[in-house]
């Protein structure tokens, strides 16, 4: 703890306590009156003066001193309503009156060399002087003698009764230049608590290079942060802490809502932020839902960015638009009877009823009109892009085909590596495990080309392969009314123009209600029947990938993954720690909206378990997948792409990878996305680590990496795949990947949503029915025949199902207006070291060629699957954008 000293006071005490501006205290001293009452008489000549009118005072000493003037800036809220701060109208408002709001406390870096402890910090008020629409000023005059030396840190009470959100405090007046303290967090009232928060100055330090002063101060930081993992977490908490995936079901409400516990060894799984709330009566596994779910108060930022937008967004379609919905579909089944219905929804809208929500609606102008003519507000889509430039384009296998390697999920399509395909599934349980896709089949469809062995030798088949993942799901899925499933495969052929072309498709059922197994290849046909087959077939296969889409590429290997690792960098790292530094812009945000998706997207009964085939065992599949195939070494884009086998090492080779194939644009886009978050994150690693020494030495980032191996992901933590950490070159292979995750993953992943998934017959998120050729009836035969489009029609979501998710990617898919692109902001520690702010300004240089590069592929009509007729432009992976759904822009963080 840091050592009291004896305090040095002045003869404000003659003056009405309020006044004074400035105190010699201790660090941990937490009430300022108490202190006074026992402070010995002066030790040096100080003397404070009232400045008329300005509550505002102005220090002197005999001895050698400088005068610095102290500003803090408070934010306002994004609407710029002071009342919307925190700070309460009437006792906030006399504190401010009377100078006794805002207690600052000035650390000294270094030890007191005489003493070897820490030297007396000075307190002073700061006053507030004024605000505009946006932010508020306190200040403070205070003299620091120069033997105090260096500014190492600030402790800030807030005297206000509700939280105030800090921008940061500017220390001018210093001989050496200004001194800068970027806070950009929220402070809590000394009333919720006494703790005074600790902010360090822009510089940054590995833990051994702390300065002798600070010390204590860092490690009593990260402290607080830990917590005691005891009790509910409050809102105005900023604590890390861990849990399992216990609050996903409601058994309290019903039977039916009921889940597993995610995370531990029956169901592996990240975890996520600990929020202490009672466990429910009916289950003592699982924790009781709420309405607000507690994030540690950084990271909710509702009051102050309009990066809130995301969140606002979200929570208005989950909480106003889908109840709406759901009064004004009153058959929750109901299918589109035509196509033109499905149409319609672009065109005329669905009317939405008056309902008490109807307040929410306004955030969403995007998609809820008000038509005057009808007097109501009505919910209307935009026209996907996909369907603006070619309306029929997802009907056609060539652009089934390029949107594995160009669309929404392109991160499953692997290279057939070995022939005959096969399940690994145990027999006794699935049946046969031998594919119905045989050698036979697939030279009919390739014939004149080459036989099956020389098109795997040349690296010319590839799958889609959901077979082993999805078929252990099936019989429990089928026993949910309106929904199907199977195992799936699909086989693709590489074209001479690089395109490829989808040959059959796979469906299986395992034996189920004594009957044996059934699996069917479907194939492009040249009769009707088989043609419609072929087309069913794919609805179910689209389904199968929207699911793993959304459940595994997106959710599970970005937002899920990531919670770790933010709880970790802020329970291990401290804020002045170079890497928390680093890593801090890029998680930023997704604590809240991970929050969220647990509140209403993939809980029991959310919108992911109502609209898509798996039903309530969606969020189990996730966790399936992650126990299955997540390897963190994986994500890196270079090791994912050569474990799919889409590319092999060679050091010739652009990016030292070859393509399998060469026009694969999330890869081509990925990798220079990839090699220049590489070049930054070396920069600043090597800067900050001239030796491996130093990396093995760092304690604090040795606990944070040990703790998202064997706590965040603890489920995984014997895995030999995970990387070590000794040298400067795991550090940026480990950070690379992190980053690379979080914003050119997850971009590639979530902004195309609405533009590839809202017309849902492209991509549909359940496919409700069987095959018709699957144990038919004589008379579901003859309807099949005679109406075949009834049947698509059917497999389709219903009307409720289709709008909920309609409206939900619309809303994921959206850049805010004051969106984080990566490469774009420079935080204040990096600006000011010279050798960082170059790095950063090389990195965004590199990103804004990369726009061009990626302009001029979209350009080159050689390339076939980012380019032609009717074709979306591959722009997923551009780093920039305009608000709104625009199908382009890398976000520094998961944001939405
Ligand atoms: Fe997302």
């Amino acid at each position: 703890m840091v050592q009291s000293t004896v305090h040095r006071s002045s003869p404000a005490q003659t003056l009405i306590q309020w006044h004074k501006p400035f105190i010699f205290g201790e660090i941990t001293a937490p009430f300022l009156l108490h202190q006074r009452s026992v402070i010995p008489k002066r030790e040096k000549s100080f003397r404070v003066r009232h400045v008329s009118s300005t509550i505002k005072a102005v220090a002197s000493s005999t001895e050698k001193s400088t005068t610095v003037k102290v500003v803090v800036t408070v934010l306002a809220t994004a609407g710029g309503l002071l009342s919307n701060l925190g700070l309460t109208r009437g006792l906030d408002d006399i504190s401010d009156l009377f100078g006794r709001s805002l207690l600052l406390e000035l650390v000294a870096a270094e030890l007191d060399p005489k003493t070897g402890s820490e030297k007396k910090t000075i307190q002073g008020y700061a006053h507030r002087t004024g605000n505009d629409e946006n932010e508020v000023k306190y200040e403070l005059d205070i003299e620091i003698t120069q033997d105090f030396g260096e500014v190492g840190a600030i402790l800030v009470e807030n005297e206000h009764h509700k939280e105030m959100y800090l921008k940061n405090i500017v220390l001018d007046g210093f001989p050496h230049g200004t001194v800068t303290v970027t806070c950009n967090s929220w402070v809590h009232a000394k009333f919720d608590n006494p703790d005074k928060r600790i902010f360090f100055t822009n510089k940054s330090y590995l833990p051994s290079q702390t300065p002798s002063g600070l010390k204590k101060l860092r490690e009593k930081d990260l402290t607080l942060v830990r917590g005691d993992g005891q009790g509910e977490r409050k809102a105005f908490e900023r604590i890390y802490d861990y849990d399992v995936y216990n609050d996903l079901g409601d058994p309290d409400s019903s039977d039916d809502l009921k889940r597993p516990v995610l995370g531990g060894k029956e169901h592996p799984y990240p975890r996520r932020c600990r929020t202490g709330r009672p466990r429910t009566e009916k289950d003592p596994l699982s924790e009781s839902r709420a309405s607000n779910v507690y994030v540690p108060r950084d990271e909710a930022f509702s009051e102050v960015k309009s990066a809130t937008f995301a969140a606002k967004t979200v929570y208005s379609v989950l909480h106003a638009l889908v109840p709406s919905l759901e009064t004004t579909v009153l058959d929750p089944e109901l299918g589109f009877p035509y196509f033109t219905a499905i149409d319609s929804l672009f065109n005329e809208g669905v009317e939405l009823p008056e309902i008490e929500t109807q307040g929410f609606l306004s955030v969403i102008p995007r998609l809820v009109k008000f038509v005057s003519g009808l007097g109501k507000n009505v919910l209307r889509f935009e026209t996907p892009e996909m369907v603006d430039r070619d309306k029929f384009s997802w009907f056609r296998d060539v652009e089934f085909g390029r949107q594995t390697l160009a669309g929404l999920n392109p991160c499953s399509i692997q290279l057939v590596k070995k022939w005959p395909l096969k399940s690994e599934l145990d027999p006794t349980v699935y049946g046969p495990p031998e594919s119905a896709i045989t050698k036979e089949l697939v030279e009919q469809e390739i014939r004149g080309f080459m036989t099956v062995e020389e098109a795997v030798k040349n690296k010319k088949l590839f799958i889609l392969d959901y077979h082993d993942l999805l078929l252990p799901y099936v019989k429990k899925v089928r026993e949910i009314k309106g929904t199907t499933l199977y195992g799936s495969r699909t086989l693709f052929f590489l074209t001479p123009s690089g395109t490829l072309r989808p040959l059959a498709i796979e469906l299986t059922r395992p034996p189920l209600d004594g009957k044996p197994q059934w699996k069917e290849v479907f194939r492009p046909s040249w009769n009707a029947t088989g043609a419609w087959l072929w087309r069913l077939a794919k609805v179910h296969v689209l389904a199968h990938d929207s699911g793993y889409h959304q459940l595994v590429s997106h959710w599970l290997r970005t937002h899920c993954c990531t919670e770790p690792y933010i709880i970790a960098t802020n329970r291990q790292l401290s804020t002045m720690h170079p890497i928390y530094r680093l890593l801090h812009p890029h998680l930023r945000y997704t604590m809240e909206i991970n929050a969220l998706a647990r509140a209403a997207l993939i809980n029991g009964g959310g919108v992911i378990e109502s609209s898509f085939s798996p039903g309530k065992y969606s969020t189990e599949i996730s966790s399936a997948a992650y126990d299955l195939l997540w390897q963190f070494d994986l994500q890196a884009l270079p090791a994912d792409l050569i474990s799919r086998g889409m590319a092999v090492e060679d050091p010739t080779a652009p990016h030292g990878l070859k393509l399998a194939i060469e026009d694969y644009p999330f890869a081509n886009d990925g990798l220079l996305l990839w090699d220049a978050i590489k070049e930054w994150v070396t920069d600043y690693v090597n800067h900050y680590y001239p030796s491996e020494t130093l990396v093995q030495s760092d304690q604090e980032l040795q606990e944070w990496w040990t703790e998202i191996r064997t706590v965040g992901h603890g489920d995984k933590k014997d895995e030999p795949w995970w990387p070590v950490l000794d040298t400067p070159e795991d550090l940026i292979g480990i950070l690379t990947n992190i980053i690379w995750v979080v914003s050119g993953h997850h971009a590639a992943v979530n902004f195309g949503q609405y533009d590839f998934a809202a017309y849902f017959p492209n991509r549909s998120t359940i496919a409700r029915t069987n095959m018709p050729c699957e144990d038919p009836s004589e008379e579901q035969w003859k309807n099949f025949l005679e109406r075949p489009e009834d049947e698509l029609l059917s497999v389709f979501p219903s009307q409720i199902q289709a709008t909920k998710v309609m409206a939900i990617l619309d809303v994921l898919s959206n850049h805010s207006p004051d969106e984080e692109y990566i490469g774009t902001t420079m935080e204040p520690s990096w600006s000011e070291n010279p050798i960082i702010k170059a790095a950063y300004e090389r990195f965004s240089g590199r990103l804004m060629e990369l726009e061009g590069i990626i302009d001029a592929r979209n350009a080159d009509k050689k390339l076939y699957n980012r380019t032609g007729a009717g074709v979306v432009p591959y722009e997923l992976l551009k780093p920039f954008s305009d608000p709104g759904v625009t199908g382009r822009g890398v976000p520094n963080s998961i944001s939405i």
